[in-house]
Parts: structure tokens; sequence; C-alpha cells
């Protein structure tokens, strides 16, 4: 069957106010990047003649800006779910103007597929290659592409040409069984393939917009005094750990999270001599990892993304045969799934807004209310990992906020699930601790020195029980903060 080729206009035209959308990619990586923007034109169009526009739009996770970013300033956006990292996205989510559902990300295509959000109408899906009997080859993310593209009824594919056809064969594209017939996923080693290496539907409703778009890339901070500083203390640790015994000498597969913080851990390790090569099983692979693949330090990388920087991105096109061999991105309810990061053996290394003394951790709320960016992959990881890690700088905000407080305001990995947490000060092992026990760890290890005697203060005088609690003062240094603008100044109620 011959493909239909049609402008952006008129695949935006596709689309009706209240639908459901499925977008691909993950993170900036594989994200449609013509068709967002002629769907915000359309809702602008719309609103100016007085009628509702907006849609519901799923994704893998972030996107980029010409996704979130123009359907959010064009008013477009209903409801969004699992995650976002767009500044205007987020603005509207906190002034009330999108409804976000935060989620884990494994769980986004089969909460779609078990009907949750009702039908998915259409799905946009940047792709390298379509063919005429219906096989799509993603590029630099995979996300629920293969969920939403089977569910839709009509599937817009943007043929993004900045994208090599050659990429066919980096991608590992099954989709379970829902329940009562799932089966296990055969991944016992990181470079297993259990999938074809493209998404297969019918052609008769399948749309092609040509593109020729460079990827939304952007850069990582450099690495400064203190990021380096953590990274030293994680590879420190795993190296006693394995002196200790408590970790294979042959290591395990690693899974580091977003952001700046995340990429200057994995350079860290790869630096470290004392560790061994290393294969990495994570959610998006980060140009660190890239890197320490082109040095040998990393063997294997299984992800849903490669999202890196586009120097970075091109280095890759220009070496396909190279990271084809090295390299698999799958749906993120594989790259992310509990089962296989527990049968692996996962390391689980993930960046915390604010920990509190009892190990429990806020990755998405500043001061309670604000949502960051989301729980992205960090809950399918951390509760599954063979050991679970969270780092985190000892302050933000020039040592105005201590990352370390006596209660979490928001919680998403509650202390049960917490094995170590790192700050540039040292490391805190929480394994076989009671909560009185964490406390001290934490205290004493991660906190900055400026904020230990005021942690002392509120364990010391908190009612005591398994988990000592103070109801006037748990959230003081919050209160201090919201006051005053610096946790320093931390009053104590009724003490
Ligand atoms: N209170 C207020 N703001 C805080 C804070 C705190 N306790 N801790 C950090 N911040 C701010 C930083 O100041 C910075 O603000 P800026 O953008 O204005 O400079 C911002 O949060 C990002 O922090 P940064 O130190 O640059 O770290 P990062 O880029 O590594 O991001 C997270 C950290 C927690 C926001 C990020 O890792 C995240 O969204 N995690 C949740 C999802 C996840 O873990 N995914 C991985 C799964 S595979």
């Amino acid at each position: 069957m011959a493909l239909k080729f049609i402008t952006a206009d008129e695949a935006a035209a596709l689309i009706n106010n209240g639908d459901n959308v499925g977008f691909s990619g993950f993170t900036h990586a594989g994200c449609p990047k013509v068709v967002p923007g002629a769907i915000a034109k359309r809702a602008k169009e719309e609103h100016g003649k007085g009628n509702p526009f907006k849609i519901n739009v799923f994704t893998g996770a972030s996107t980029g800006d010409k996704l979130d970013g123009e359907l959010t300033r064009a008013e477009a956006i209903n409801f969004r779910a699992p995650y976002q990292t767009n500044k205007d996205m987020r603005n509207a989510i906190n002034n009330g103007g999108v409804k976000y559902c935060d989620l884990h990300l494994s769980t986004m295509a089969q909460d779609i597929r078990y009907g949750y959000y009702g039908k998915i109408k259409a799905a946009v899906i940047e792709a390298c290659d379509v063919t005429e009997d219906g096989e799509i080859v993603p590029t630099c993310g995979v996300g629920i592409s293969p969920t939403v593209a089977r569910l839709a009824d009509v599937v817009i594919v943007e043929l993004n040409t900045w994208n090599p056809k050659e990429m066919r064969g980096m991608h590992d594209i099954p989709e379970p069984q829902d329940p009562p017939h799932r089966k296990d996923i055969p991944i016992y080693a990181v470079r297993d393939k259990v999938g074809k290496c493209f998404i297969k539907i019918d052609p008769a409703k399948i749309y092609v917009v040509e593109t020729h778009v460079p990827n939304e890339g952007g850069h990582f901070a450099p690495v400064d005094e203190v990021t380096a500083q953590i990274g030293k203390n994680v590879a420190d640790f795993f190296i006693k750990e394995m002196a200790e015994g408590r970790m294979p000498k042959s290591f395990l597969p690693v899974q580091s999270g977003v952001g700046n913080i995340a990429n200057a851990v994995l350079a860290a390790m790869g630096d470290s001599k004392d560790i061994p090569d290393f294969d990495v099983y994570t959610e998006v692979i980060q140009d660190a990892v890239i890197d320490l693949m082109e040095s040998g330090r990393v063997k294997f990388a299984s992800g849903c993304s490669l999202t890196v920087s586009n120097p970075c991105v091109e280095k890759i096109y220009k070496n396909l045969d190279f990271f084809k061999e090295r390299v698999l991105l799958r749906p993120s309810e594989y790259s992310n799934n509990p089962e296989v990061v527990r049968r692996l053996g996962v390391i689980a290394i993930n960046t915390a807004i604010e920990a509190d003394i009892f190990g429990n951790i806020n990755s998405t709320h500043v001061m309670g209310t604000k949502m960051m960016n989301g729980i992205g992959g960090s809950g399918d990881f951390t509760r599954s990992a063979y050991v679970s890690i969270f780092v985190t700088p000892s302050t933000a905000k020039d040592g105005k906020i201590s990352s370390i407080v006596p209660l979490v305001t928001h919680e998403d990995h509650s202390e049960h699930s917490v094995k170590i947490i790192i700050s540039e000060y040292g490391v805190a092992d929480l394994r076989g601790k009671c909560p009185r026990e964490r406390a001290e760890e934490i205290i004493n290890k991660c906190a900055h020195p400026d904020y230990r005697p005021l942690l002392h203060e509120y364990l010391n005088s908190s009612v005591k029980g398994q988990t000592p609690f103070d109801m006037y003062n748990a959230f003081a240094f919050h209160k201090a903060f919201a006051e005053t603008g610096d946790m320093h100044n931390t009053k104590w109620e009724n003490k």
C-alpha cells in the first residue's frame, strides 16, 4: 500500500478538541518536532474563533520545547502525563492551567492499554524510516510509541531525515501481553534482545509528514567541585562494597538518573580505575555513557532514549556501526521494568530534591507544593534495585536551603526503599539501621555542617517512639525559608 504524504497543517486537522493524543519520544529524544507546532497553531486559530481546543497529551517522559513548550504556550493542553521538564509547562501545572498526572514511567503504556485514560485517538511518532507495509523505525527515543501507535485510529509519522535510516537495528521493540496472559520478560543479560527493531502497525492508518529538523539536545552543566565530590563518593562506595564482598567484583549494571548530577556521577565512575568496565541498564542514556563507551569503560547500554547533546548524537550517527553493537533502545515499560531490574541486580542512582533524616526522599516538589519535573523512572528502579542510592548536594540556592531536612514536604520514595544517601560530605549507609540510627548517620555523613546542630536539636527533642517526631517543628526548616528566605533562621515552636 502506498504511503499517504501530508503536510503538518493537514496532520493537525486530523486532531480534534478533547482528543487523547500519544506522542513518541522520551525527553527531547525522539519527539515529533513539526506536528505539535501545527496543532498549537490550530488551537490558537480555534481559540480566536471562540471555540475550545485542548488535547490530552501522553508521552514516554518529558519532551522538547517544540512539543510541551509550544502546546502549553498555545493553551492547547488539558491533561498531561507522565513526566515533564519544560519551564512553561511547569508554570502551567503549578498555576492550575494543566492537569498533570505524575506517574512511574514504566506504567504509562500499560495504564493506557488497561483503559485508565480512555481511547487514544491519534499518535504522532518521529521516525527515521517508515515502510509501505507499516514498519516504523523510531529515532532517539522509544517511550510508549509501540502502544499508542497500535491503539490509535490515526498515526502521523514525522519522517525526520535529520536522523539516518541506518539507525534501524538500534531498537528492541516488544510489547507485553496484559494480565492474566503476561509472560516473563526473557532479558537475562543487559544486551538480550526480545523484540523487533521496528514498530509494526496497519499501514492504512499511517499518514507521513516529512521533516528535516535537528534534535533539541541541550547541554550538561560542567562538573563543579560539589558534583565531582559526590561522584567520587559514589565511586568510593562501590569500591568498598566490592572489597567487603557485598557486591560482585565483576560489578553490576548501572542505572543513573537524569540531570547534571547524574551525568557527573557517571563520569566519576568511569574515571575510577578500581571499578571494572560495566554495563548500563537505564532509562536515559546521557552524554557521559557515550563518552565512556568510546573509552571502553561502558561495555553495553540498554535504555529508552539517547538523551544526549547534539554534538554527541552527531558523533553517534557518524559511527553508527560501533554504537549499534553497544546500544539498545527499548520501550519504557522494558527499559524501566521492575522485573528485569530486580533480576539483573541493577544499581540505581537517582537524584533527590530533598531527603529527610529518616531516609524518605522528595524527588519532585519544591517546598511541598511546586512541581519540579516528576518522579520519572526513579521509582521503577529504586524499589527493585540491588542497591538504591540517592545523591544530592547538601544544600541548594547558595546554602540557604538544606537538602537534608527533618521531614520531607512530599514523599516519592519511602525509607523502606532507600538504602544509601550520598552528598559531597559523605555516604550515609541506611542498611540494617533503625530510624534513630539512620537519622544520626544521615545528619553526620551527609548534611552540611551549618545545619547539623539544628538537625540534632530536632532529633533530640522529638517525641520518642519507633520514629522520632515533633509535630510542631517537622517543617520548621521550610517555614524559615518561606518567611526569611534562609533555612539558617530556623526557630523552634513549643521548645
Ligand atoms: N529546594 C529547592 N530547590 C532545589 C532543591 C531544594 N531542596 N534541590 C535542588 N533544587 C533546585 C536546584 O537549585 C536547581 O534549580 P535551578 O534550575 O533554578 O538552578 C534545580 O533544583 C535542579 O537541581 P540540580 O542541582 O541542577 O540537579 P539536577 O539537574 O540533577 O536535577 C532533580 C535534580 C531532582 C530535579 C532531577 O534529577 C529530577 O527531576 N529527578 C526526578 C526524576 C528522576 O529521578 N528521574 C530519573 C529516573 S531514571
